[in-house]
């Protein structure tokens, strides 16, 4: 079952988006209708997930050709790819989304506003298609490291609708329940925008896996309980050696699962894979507006003033990964090699 975050609206000639910032109690779509709109989207998190953002802003550049009135289409393809990329600098699906509509735009330099609108679409929508291919063989190599019976633990929300539909460490649950296969998961609530309680959950439970939520602090505990086969997450961005950023919270988890025996699966498209960061040193680390701490879904829960620190990633160092899941197969240590033998094209 697919659940994609947007929907390109042919007749409006615009984007239809799911605002994930109202998930679990409401399914409000948002009309978009201009770069700037799609900009704030994926700013507020209304659009998340590092596919997902990629898909959003690729269509966004698409956005700013809409309509008469555009004199020099080039330009504002620029103005709009420069705009959506200062939105968030973490998940690289992002800037690897921009590069490739700038690339069709360059390619193209005499075409005027209706011919590069088409080229440009025409790029969105294979770019979401190659994402939705993707989540489906990252499903099926997923599947392939899990038993019947297993019960997993995830963190953030890496499903369908931060991805093109199907998700990425999530896509081997959907996968095995389509296969009427047994598979539980337990679900870090991931403090402070709780995407594993209002999204994951959600999700997991709208497609009829058994599914635990607990708060982040309580992840320790249940894995010395043994009630953790495998932790699952998703990334943002993968560096060459094969460092991961993700949400908040995950490198946690990877120090927990190493300590507990448990094997910590990382799964992630290759747009999510970044060749040219050597390591994790390198990936700039998004902070977010302190209130998002201190006033958690609106109410304060901290006192006035107080100084906060809100990173929205951490970076899990290589050696605590069990295996990078992607569409072209399951990785093994020492990533370096196996990253590099799949940028040169090589079988993994
Ligand atoms: O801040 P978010 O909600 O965009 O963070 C998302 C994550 O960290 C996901 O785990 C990651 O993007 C993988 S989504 C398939």
């Amino acid at each position: 079952m697919l659940i994609p975050p947007l929907r390109w609206n042919d007749e409006a000639g615009c984007v239809d988006l799911l605002d994930q910032t109202r998930l679990p109690v409401e399914e409000v779509w948002l009309r978009i209708e201009t770069p700037e709109a799609m900009a704030e989207a994926i700013g507020r998190l209304r659009v998340r997930g590092a596919p997902a953002i990629g898909i959003a802003a690729a269509y966004g550049v698409v956005l700013a050709l809409r309509g008469p009135g555009v004199v020099d289409p080039h330009a504002a393809v620029e103005a709009a790819a420069t705009r959506l990329a200062a939105t968030r600098p973490t998940a690289v699906n992002l800037f690897g989304a921009l590069e490739r509509m700038r690339r069709v735009a360059a390619a193209h330099p005499e075409a005027g506003p209706e011919t590069l609108h088409a080229m440009l679409l025409a790029e969105a929508r294979a770019l979401e298609a190659e994402d939705r291919a993707a989540g489906r063989r990252i499903g099926e190599y997923g599947l392939s490291l899990l038993e019947d019976g297993m019960t997993v633990l995830t963190h953030c929300h890496a499903g369908g609708v931060a991805t093109s539909g199907y998700g990425t460490a999530l896509a081997p649950l959907l996968l095995a329940h389509e296969r009427g296969r047994r598979l539980s998961a337990f679900v870090d609530e991931t403090r402070p925008l709780l995407q594993g309680s209002r999204i994951t959950a959600w999700e997991l439970q709208r497609a009829g896996i058994p599914v635990t939520l607990i708060t982040d602090g309580m992840a320790a505990h249940v894995m010395q309980q043994g009630r953790i086969d495998a932790v699952l997450v998703g990334a943002d961005r993968i560096a060459a050696n094969g460092d991961v950023a993700n949400k908040i919270g995950t490198y946690g988890l990877a120090v927990l699962a190493r300590a507990h025996g448990v094997p910590f699966y990382v799964f992630a498209p290759r747009s999510t894979l970044d060749p040219d960061t050597p390591d994790g040193a390198g990936i700039v680390i998004e902070e977010r507006d302190p209130r998002e701490v201190t006033h958690g879904f609106g109410r304060p829960t901290a006192p006035d003033g107080v100084r906060v620190y809100n990173p929205a990633f951490d970076v899990t160092p290589a050696r605590l990964v069990t295996a990078i899941v992607t569409e072209e197969g399951v990785l093994r240590p020492p990533y370096g090699p196996a990253l590099a033998a799949l940028f040169a094209g090589h079988a993994v």
